[in-house]
């Protein structure tokens, strides 16, 4: 069951803008993002490519800063919290599976998946690594550096990466995206099972309609806002939601968005 007795958020981000370069080549990548992610619950964040989804899941993770708003984690503040502080919560609290997989080149597959760990000078439990290896069907790879694996293969390492130490948040930046349709599933099904069963709380990005219905509620980004929300997804619900935002993206700013934001652009 879900630890839905507590009352505090995961993460809780309000009015997070996120402004990058100088001056004359400003791009807004996060324009005012309020949201939260509650404990144990698993949310997918879709919207169209340059839509913001990275940016929101670096803010939300404090890998970056936003330029201005808040962004809680467990109730405490990151632009609060200094580099020592924040180093530690992103340790022993999060895990991220990005964009790139950022894997070690020089370690094994093993030696990448409790690097995090051992990092924070904890020692992972010798079964837990391997459960974690089985699960995301990399048992019979562990010995192996990540040039020798698919790029498919690399991205689960990530994930496990991100599972191994059980974080209380675990953000992932399409962890299925170059996965085939079954191991796909699987990996969706671990993540749900993550927060279902252990109570930990996944905000995954995805392009995949079929792997946000594996969520309990999706974000809609357009153009650094958040353009909707979606409880209980069906493939079929959001792939409709999609193509509405698919137009958003090539034609602009909807009218309606426009003058309920009070024709700011
Ligand atoms: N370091 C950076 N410097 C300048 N602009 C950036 C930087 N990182 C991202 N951007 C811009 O911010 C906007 C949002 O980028 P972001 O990576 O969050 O998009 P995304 O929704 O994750 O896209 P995709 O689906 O292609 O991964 C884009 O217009 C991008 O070009
Ligand atoms: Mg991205």
């Amino acid at each position: 069951m879900k630890d839905t007795g507590d009352i505090t958020d995961a993460v809780r981000l309000t009015a997070v803008r996120k402004v990058y370069g100088r001056r004359d080549n400003q791009v807004v990548a996060l324009d005012g993002v309020t949201t939260r992610f509650g404990r144990g619950t698993f949310t997918a964040i879709m919207g169209p490519s340059g839509s913001g989804k990275s940016t929101l899941l670096q803010c939300a993770a404090g890998l970056d800063q936003p330029t201005s708003g808040s962004v809680l984690i467990e109730e405490q503040e990151l632009s609060e919290m200094n580099e020592t502080a924040l180093t530690k919560l992103r340790r022993d609290r999060i895990g991220f599976v990005f964009q790139a997989f950022n894997l070690l080149p020089v370690l094994t597959v093993r030696q990448n998946v409790t690097l995090p760990l051992r990092l924070a000078g904890r020692k992972p439990a010798r079964g837990r690594v391997s459960t974690v290896l089985d699960q995301v069907g990399l048992a019979q790879r562990s010995n192996h550096r990540p040039a020798e694996l698919s790029g498919g293969q690399q991205q689960r390492v990530a994930i496990a990466r991100a599972l191994v130490s059980e974080p209380a948040v675990i953000f992932a930046d399409e962890p299925t995206g170059a996965l085939d349709t079954r191991t796909a599933r699987d990996i969706l099904a671990l993540l749900r099972h993550a927060s279902q069963a252990a109570g930990q709380t996944i905000v995954m990005v995805t392009h995949d309609p079929v792997a946000a219905s594996f969520a309990d509620r999706v974000l809609f980004l357009a153009d650094g806002r958040l353009a909707g929300e979606l409880d209980s997804p069906t493939p079929q619900s959001v792939a409709d939601r999609m193509t509405h935002l698919g137009a958003f993206a090539d034609d602009g700013p909807l009218p309606r968005l426009v003058t309920s934001r009070g024709g700011q652009r």
